[in-house]
């Protein structure tokens, strides 16, 4: 197996991590005494100890309520900041950073404070740390159609710092269908498209299904039930779909994964890349950690997490110029 070394030096490229999920408790309560929250006389040890979930809607609620911590630019500034700085301390080149604009919009914010703060602290931890970043635009799949298709017009004026659209939290009774048209339309403005199939929700085939077939994404999002199904397997190998693999999420709130998933996916031929998902939440776990995890479960070489890292920076949605520089 690869050791911690190999690991930490690894150039990488994260493409599966929600920014507002990684959020840590130390800037929960700056934000908190910031904004007047009561959370602002609690520790780091006082949050971090209500942290109990075990599967996909009792982390949500854990994530929904902390993103009521975030009001001002600056708010959405500071917390970019902090995860660029982190990822480029691992050596990570370049992330595709996940957002929810409607977790925010739905409180009165504007789209513009939310888009600005990110923008702001992409460009500054470009100049301070040598991070690049991009935006990918989620949709709250328990949210109405007609809700998504409002944010997506709210972000017509600032497709130029978005590179893709992605659908995320409660997959239960949402499949990517109910979303349809928002996302051809994204694909029509030229966005990228991805979307989350998590392991152990109802229907997740059909849901895998739908996004490969009807909905033209060109990533899944964890996706690991397609193991169960021979057809849709065989089609994501011929098409080369990037797998975005996330190993802390998979053990912690997905009862029926295991650690020898990645190996799974491997042996099937799959595209895999590793990312963190929600490290704010998840125990420290970055990159560099989730890396160490894929590895303890799955038994990786270097030879292995080399060519996972190189699949990373062969997904991203950059110019065959930068691709150039990475690869
Ligand atoms: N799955 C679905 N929705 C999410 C996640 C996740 O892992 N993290 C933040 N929103
Ligand atoms: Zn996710």
């Amino acid at each position: 197996p690869a050791s911690d070394t190999f690991i930490e030096a690894l150039p990488k490229a994260e493409l599966h991590v929600h920014l507002e999920g990684t959020l840590e408790p130390g800037l929960k309560i700056i934000l908190a005494r910031r904004n007047g929250h009561p959370l602002q006389d609690a520790t780091e040890d006082d949050i971090r100890a209500g942290y109990g979930f075990h599967d996909l809607p009792s982390f949500l609620a854990l994530y929904y309520e902390g993103v009521e911590l975030l009001h001002t630019e600056q708010d959405f500034y500071d917390l970019c900041h902090a995860y660029l700085k982190k990822a480029a301390s691992q050596n990570v080149l370049y992330s595709e950073m996940f957002f929810d604009p409607q977790l925010h919009t739905r409180r009165g914010i504007a789209f513009e404070t939310v888009i600005s703060g990110l923008n702001r602290a992409r460009k500054d931890a470009q100049r301070d740390f040598g991070i690049r970043s991009q935006l990918v635009m989620c949709f709250i799949r328990e949210m109405s159609a007609q809700s998504a298709e409002e944010t997506f017009t709210q972000a017509l004026p600032h497709l130029s710092d978005i590179v893709g659209v992605g659908l995320d939290s409660d997959e239960k009774g949402n499949p990517p269908a109910k979303f349809a048209n928002v996302f051809k339309r994204a694909r029509d403005a030229g966005l990228h498209v991805t979307m989350h199939c998590d392991i152990d929700q109802e229907n997740t085939h059909e849901h895998i299904r739908q996004a490969l077939e009807d909905l033209g994404s060109e990533r899944l999002d964890h996706g690991l039930n397609i193991l169960e199904k021979p057809d849709l397997l065989r089609q994501a190998r011929e098409r080369h779909i990037p797998f975005t693999v996330c190993p802390f999420p998979n053990m912690a709130i997905r009862p029926n994964s295991n650690e020898k998933d990645i190996r799974a996916l491997l042996d099937a031929g799959l595209t895999i890349t590793i990312n963190s998902d929600d490290p704010g939440y998840m125990q420290g776990v970055y990159m560099t950690e989730a890396m160490k995890m894929a590895r303890d479960g799955a038994h990786l070489t270097p030879d292995e997490l080399l060519a996972i890292s190189r699949n990373a920076f062969r997904a991203a949605w950059i110019g065959e110029k930068e691709r150039r520089i990475y690869l």
